[in-house]
């Protein structure tokens, strides 16, 4: 049997450990069967997806996200998944037959091979080259300093080596499995209001931007080289609010509960004042270095009432 599928990158933001919590606020719709189409506009490591894809009968999922690398190295698992774990091998090799001290240097030839490669990649259409970078990207992923994705200015990734003492880069059954179960996605290089036209009235439709930060201090990644300031949280907010009415389709949001530095703050009670919000307990770095590690709040908006079994605490 084929094992179920999971993230095969550490993202920021990633939703793994709030999973189990999340699952009491999906719509009864899907536990019914009734909805058919899944949306995520924000992809990232795509922990929902995969929770939701393996679970519910869906006949449409519609996967997208800003980050051009990204979605490149899911298009690649989706379509070339032998060819991508042939280079995978050949760098976990490499990593793990380098000298511990010399594997940063090891790591800054594969960055910057990576940053060089951009120019010529031709992200509209799936080539050789490719597979190659899919493969830069998730050892990347896997070495840099806490899994970060950060774009310089001149979009060149510019994240330092975590000094690893061991490094799994990936795990082959799971990259199979992801393969498998993307088959039936259609994946999309996108600002999330492109979804639009693929809502409909069955589709359940998750958003999970990048978080508002929660202090002047809290980590702050631009995944795609442009900031998600407070102007595109509201720009967003009214995104919901239009799907809501217009397509009737069921939404879920995520973020960061500003509450939690500043009891005063309230931006997201207001951007989305006629919707639910309820507070799920998460774990999370809450300072730059993702050093210190604290419970504290996120919430979760929708624009439907949830099953009444949950132990959540709403405004
Ligand atoms: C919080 S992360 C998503 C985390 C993800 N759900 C997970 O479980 O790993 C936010 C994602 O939004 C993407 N993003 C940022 N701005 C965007 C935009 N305007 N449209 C679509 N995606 C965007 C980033 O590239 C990033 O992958």
């Amino acid at each position: 049997m084929i094992m179920k599928a999971k993230p095969f990158i550490k993202w920021v933001g990633g939703k793994k450990q709030l999973l189990e919590q999340f699952d009491s606020y999906y719509p009864k719709e899907i536990k019914k069967g009734t909805i058919k189409n899944y949306i995520e506009p924000f992809l990232g490591g795509g922990a929902l997806f995969f929770a939701i894809s393996q679970r519910f009968n869906l006949e449409n999922v519609y996967l997208s996200d800003l980050n051009k690398d990204l979605i490149l190295t899911y298009q690649v698992i989706q379509q070339k998944p032998d060819d991508l774990l042939d280079f995978l091998e050949s760098y976990q090799k490499e990593y793990d037959f380098t000298e511990q001290e010399k594997r940063n240097d090891l790591f800054l030839a594969i960055r910057k091979h990576f940053n060089l490669q951009r120019f010529e990649i031709n992200y509209k259409k799936l080539s050789d080259n490719w597979v190659s970078r899919a493969a830069q990207f998730i050892f990347l992923n896997k070495t840099c300093f806490n899994g970060l994705f950060r774009l310089n200015s001149k979009g060149e990734f510019n994240v330092p080596y975590g000094k690893y003492k061991t490094a799994m880069i990936f795990d082959a059954p799971n990259i199979l499995a992801v393969s498998q179960v993307l088959k039936k996605a259609e994946i999309v290089q996108a600002d999330y209001s492109a979804c639009f036209d693929r809502v409909t009235q069955d589709s359940f439709v998750y958003f999970d931007p990048p978080y508002r930060p929660i202090s002047q201090t809290a980590a702050f990644t631009t995944y795609t080289g442009t900031e998600f300031t407070d102007k595109e949280q509201l720009k967003l907010a009214n995104f919901f609010q239009k799907l809501d009415k217009e397509k009737k389709a069921k939404l879920m949001l995520s973020n960061s509960d500003p509450t939690n530095e500043n009891p005063a703050d309230d931006f997201f009670q207001k951007a989305y004042e006629s919707y639910n919000i309820f507070k799920v307990s998460a774990s999370r770095a809450i300072n730059c270095n993702g050093e210190k590690r604290g419970k504290i709040n996120e919430l979760l908006i929708t624009n439907y009432e949830y099953e009444p079994s949950t132990l959540a605490i709403n405004f």
